[in-house]
């Protein structure tokens, strides 16, 4: 969410900032901007995308080696060029990922001191709020723009990270970081600075994560770092695993259709630990994993948006499988509400990018209240979800860029499975054929993927029928249902089609009044212990006119006729279905997308890793 970039290089630093920016872009995309000290600040900001930001730049023939620069998702102030970053105080710029909570009173303190705001943002007040340290109007007078941001950062209340630079010292910039991500790129030739990893590939992967409360000066030759209590602290360089082409779209349109077709790879990395393993061992999630597992008495799941119906998935799977009981909560609604603490419990989150400011802080009061168990499920082994939990289990997806989450959802899948073996065999549930017969699905999940991947030209036939369609229900039912929710959201985020899932059983409790011949109806029916109450639904549909199209289990014996349309899967998959379910919902969500000519990857109003609350 918001993405920054910051940069003091021995060549030009533009095209390393624009770069960067533009990798980052999936991470807010309503207006950028940068600035760059070059016999004094410059600034180019645009409204809309990083494209209309280059042409500012090339237009104002921006040049220089250190220069900050920022993509915007907002949150306080419209998209519009005067909100856009960087903010300047005089000669000093700033750009911010993160919210500033306490910004109303300190806009009214340094109004007072005579400070101007052009903006409506919370950014402005810590370009002024530095500026003020630096003038010695706030606390003493700074020695150096260094000082004048660890001053400044004891007075901001909420989550950032900061790239500030002045025109009184231009050899060099200065970061800070308080819950929002940031991290350094190490090269001979200068030092770098971003909020995601992915921006620096360009030119490094030795890189220094920054600890909250770090306040950090780059220099082209030298990066010093103080911690939050202003004393100088080593940060280890580690090399990033992540490789360049990892991020590049290559022969794809979308990087939501490159991920899709990602999902057998991904899956085969994220359960690479099974091949030739006739057992499943604890130690994949830690290694104090065996004796966790043995203790708790019940799971409670906390996420986000998809990751959030990956645990309702699993809820179905433990409770079935390890026979204990399994909560999910949505982390915003959970941090905030008074709940039963059970210090026999684990504490599973679940989160792509392990940044997500709701799970963080859902995640945090957890552990307030007494839960010493906790288990992270992530695709990023730095993330800050990851540093805070006592056991773990990496997702290897690779880096997920489209907004519409997909390979990330199947392979939080896969983990979750085995999370439920390993509590099933924690509690002496499971026999070792299951074990052995799990696995060996576990095993084939890639190729069944495939299969379901092939089935594209005909969901991408059905598509066209939605397109002009203004609302669609998706039903299931078991675990099944959150296979429905995160179907339907896949087309409301990429389509802006209005989508609703129910369980099925549930239709005649009030949905069915929406039901008529203008509305879809999509039906996940696997061939499970649910198929023949899910027909009956499905007559229910059919008799009122709606419209079903049914994703079905070649032995469900469902039939086309006149307002059925059925479309075959190719294989059934006993628990795992869900995964592979899911799949034919992500694309036709992305061909009804299509369809309606959005934009995929950045659908409106949206972002990803979502650092603020
Ligand atoms: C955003 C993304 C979703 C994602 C959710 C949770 O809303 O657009 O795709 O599911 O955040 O993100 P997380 O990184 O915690 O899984």
């Amino acid at each position: 969410m918001c993405g920054i970039v910051g940069a003091v290089s021995a060549k030009d630093s533009i095209a390393f900032l624009l770069e960067g920016l533009s990798t980052l872009e999936y991470r807010g995309y309503d207006s950028a901007g940068l600035a760059v000290i070059n016999h004094g600040l410059q600034r180019a900001r645009a409204k809309g995308r990083v494209a209309e930001l280059a042409a500012r730049v090339e237009q104002q023939a921006l040049s220089g080696t250190i220069g900050i620069a920022h993509t915007r998702w907002a949150t306080h102030g419209v998209p519009a060029e005067r909100n856009a970053h960087p903010h300047i105080s005089a000669g000093l710029a700033v750009v911010h990922n993160g919210i500033i909570e306490n910004y109303e009173a300190l806009r009214e303190q340094l109004q007072a001191l005579g400070y101007v705001f052009t903006s409506d943002t919370d950014t402005e007040t810590i370009a002024h709020l530095i500026q003020a340290c630096f003038k010695g109007e706030i606390g003493e007078p700074a020695e150096n723009l260094f000082s004048a941001v660890q001053c400044a950062v004891k007075h901001l209340t909420g989550a950032f990270a900061l790239a500030v630079v002045s025109e009184e010292e231009p050899d060099g910039l200065v970061v800070a970081r308080e819950g929002s991500p940031l991290m350094l790129g190490i090269t001979e030739e200068g030092h770098y600075a971003a909020s995601d990893a992915s921006a620096l590939l360009s030119v490094t992967q030795q890189m220094m994560y920054l600890e909250n409360g770090d306040v950090a000066r780059l220099t082209r030759d030298a990066v010093v770092v103080v911690d939050a209590v202003g004393q100088p602290v080593k940060r280890d360089i580690v090399t990033s695993h992540l490789s360049a082409n990892a991020v590049e779209l290559g022969e794809f349109n979308h990087y939501m259709q490159k991920e899709m077709f990602e999902q057998p790879q991904a899956l085969g990395n994220t359960l690479e630990m099974l091949s030739g393993a006739g057992q499943l061992h604890p130690g994949i999630f830690g290694a104090d994993a065996q004796g966790v597992f043995e203790q708790v008495d019940s799971v409670l799941i906390l996420a986000c948006g998809t990751s959030s119906y990956a645990g309702m998935t699993a809820k179905y799977w433990i409770e079935q499988v390890a026979g204990i009981p399994c909560n999910v909560e949505i982390a915003s609604e959970y941090r905030y509400r008074v709940s039963v603490p059970n210090p026999n419990q684990l504490g599973v989150v679940i989160s792509q990018s392990g940044e997500t400011a709701d799970t963080l802080a859902a995640l945090q009061h957890a552990k307030t209240l007494g839960h010493t168990h906790t288990l992270a499920i992530c695709n990023v082994p730095e993330s800050a979800i990851v540093r805070e939990t006592a056991l773990r289990f990496i997702t290897r997806a690779g880096p997920e860029i489209g907004v519409a989450s997909t390979k990330a959802f199947t392979t939080q899948l896969s983990a979750l499975f085995l999370l439920t073996l390993l509590l099933a065999k924690g509690k002496q549930r499971l026999l070792e054929a299951d074990e052995k017969a799990y696995l060996d699905e576990l095993r084939h999940l890639p190729i069944a993927v495939e299969k379901v991947l092939a089935l594209e030209p005909s969901i991408q036939a059905w598509s066209q029928q939605f397109a002009n369609k203004h609302h669609a229900l998706f039903l299931g039912r078991g675990r099944h249902f959150p296979v429905a929710l995160e179907g339907a959201l896949k087309l409301k985020e990429i389509s802006y089609i209005h989508a609703e899932a129910y369980p099925a059983g549930e239709l005649k409790h009030g949905p069915l009044a929406l039901v008529d011949a203008e509305m879809p109806v999509v039906v996940v029916a696997p061939n499970d212990e649910m198929l023949e109450k899910l027909k009956a639904n499905m007559q229910e549909v059919s008799a009122r006119g709606g419209q079903l199209y049914v994703f079905a289990d070649g032995d469900s014996k469902v039939r086309s006729t006149d307002g059925v349309k059925v479309l075959a899967m190719p294989e059934h998959y006993g628990l795992l279905s869900p995964v592979l379910h899911v799949v034919s919902l992500q694309l036709l969500s992305y061909h009804v997308a299509l369809v309606k000519g959005t934009d995929v990857d950045k659908p409106r109003n949206l972002a990803k890793s979502v650092t603020v609350e």
